[in-house]
């Protein structure tokens, strides 16, 4: 499957967020520390949520939708701590799943994570983590002699005092999750502060966990000591400020003028803030941004951080945006190692872009992008290359869509909507 586009549209019109893809598969796994079903509402329908339910159903749980945007998962008949290798090893997002495996199950036994071609992505933190708690980890061959893994044993959690020497936010997620169900308490230090991390406390909370302070650099858990939670309420997904963002760049490239509704502007004040130097004027509502592309788009340099910096996932369309950008910036991406995969298509295309090391590019512009056939390695930079697609002269081809789909819902019918020619092909 690949998208067909044909560029030189302007876009016009308004396009909702759905769901965010980093909130709604912690919320998934989450849902292993309770003794009773649990309902997820504002559920986007991408590839990610699949992968994980199926990975949840292999593992014994019930997974169903139950209307277009709510899923319910029941654990109760989980009878296995062994994720599927094929499934864990195309979704980095399976590590969430371990945590709470471990707290619930005693064990967890996963392969190696496979995951975007965005950096090594380690999971060291993890283990450390987990270790500290009182697991016992050994690698495995978690199927037949070929998949290296790893099978973690702990018959008892205790609490710990962990500090995170990098900040990652699948780690503070997994071991927040794994700490509830710990014996005593839990002190996690140097946190992400992404606000997914604070809607899934909220969650856990209102179930019976007791945490403070996520949301903030330290968090603190008071664990059941074994005793699962019990949901009073259904887990409301947050809307996707990464989706949101990527809408709003967009915009700011190919936008008479595009209204996102559905958004929450306070998770996207960096976003905001580099696109007004860009020139790019933003109008922001209580749950809706519009803007529109400038007579001129000013070069602007980014640097990538942790939440509440400017969003790496972000860092590939904003790039394509500034090829488009009068003058020369430089992006720096300081959280992964290796996430410029899609400068080589974009230059293919006409932009002027200098890698100068493996965090930082140099762009000049701005350059009049030509059709291409490019493939997308990541799901973001897949985004980027729509973009690049629907500011080109010509007809594109954009492949390994399943990137694309993976975060973003239905990407071809939404942007049809909005004006422009994209349309899914064999
Ligand atoms: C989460 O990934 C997101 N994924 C990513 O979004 C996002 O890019 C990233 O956070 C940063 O914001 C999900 O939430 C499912 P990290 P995560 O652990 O948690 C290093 C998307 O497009 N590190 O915060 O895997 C790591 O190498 C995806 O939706 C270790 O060194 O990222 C990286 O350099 C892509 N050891 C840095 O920390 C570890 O044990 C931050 O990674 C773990 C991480």
């Amino acid at each position: 499957m690949k998208f067909l586009i044909r560029g030189g549209k302007k876009l016009l019109g308004e396009i909702a967020v759905k769901g965010a893809k980093n909130a709604v598969l912690k919320a998934m796994a989450a849902s292993l520390l309770f003794s009773r079903p649990i309902t997820l509402e504002n559920v986007p329908a991408i590839e990610d949520v699949s992968r994980l339910a199926e990975l949840l159903e292999k593992l014994g749980a019930k997974t169903e939708r139950k209307k277009e945007r709510m899923l319910r998962i029941d654990p109760t008949p989980i009878k296995s701590g062994r994720l599927d290798t094929e499934i864990a090893k195309r979704l980095r997002a399976s590590m969430v799943l371990v945590g709470p495996l471990l707290a619930r199950r005693g064990e967890a036994i996963f392969p190696y994570p496979g995951g975007c071609v965005i950096g090594k992505r380690p999971i060291d933190i993890f283990l450390d983590g987990w270790k500290a708690m009182g697991a016992k980890i050994n690698e495995a061959n978690v199927s037949g002699a070929t998949v290296g893994g790893f099978a973690i044993k702990a018959k008892k959690l205790h609490g710990t005092d962990f500090t995170f020497r990098v900040v990652s936010v699948t780690g503070t997620e997994t071991l927040m999750m794994t700490a509830v169900l710990a014996e005593g308490k839990t002190v996690l230090r140097n946190a992400a502060l992404e606000p997914e991390i604070p809607a899934l406390a909220e969650f856990l909370n209102a179930s019976g966990a007791k945490i403070s302070g996520a949301g903030t650099s330290t968090i603190e858990i008071m664990g059941t000591g074994g005793k699962l939670l019990a949901a009073r309420r259904p887990f409301t997904v947050i809307p996707d400020r990464i989706e949101a963002g990527s809408f709003l760049i967009l915009g700011a490239a190919l936008g008479k003028k595009i209204k996102v509704t559905d958004c929450n502007p306070a998770h996207m004040s960096a976003l905001l803030a580099k696109l007004e130097d860009a020139g790019v004027r933003c109008e922001v509502g209580r749950n809706w941004i519009a803007v529109g592309r400038p007579k001129k788009i000013l070069a602007t340099s980014v640097q990538t951080r942790e939440y509440p910096g400017f969003p790496t996932d972000l860092q590939a369309p904003f790039a394509a945006l500034m090829t488009q950008a009068e003058g020369e910036s430089v992006i720096f991406e300081t959280i992964f190692e290796n996430r410029f995969g899609y400068v080589e298509d974009l230059k293919r295309m006409g932009a002027d872009i200098f890698v100068a090391d493996t965090h930082r590019i140099i762009i000049r512009g701005p350059r009049q992008l030509r059709a291409r056939e490019i493939e997308s390695p990541d799901l973001r930079a897949g985004l980027a290359f729509l973009m690049a697609a629907i500011l080109a002269q010509g007809e594109s081809t954009v492949s390994n869509i399943y990137q694309i789909d993976r975060g973003y819902e239905k990407i071809d019918e939404r942007l049809r909507k909005l004006g422009a020619e994209i349309e899914r092909v064999e």
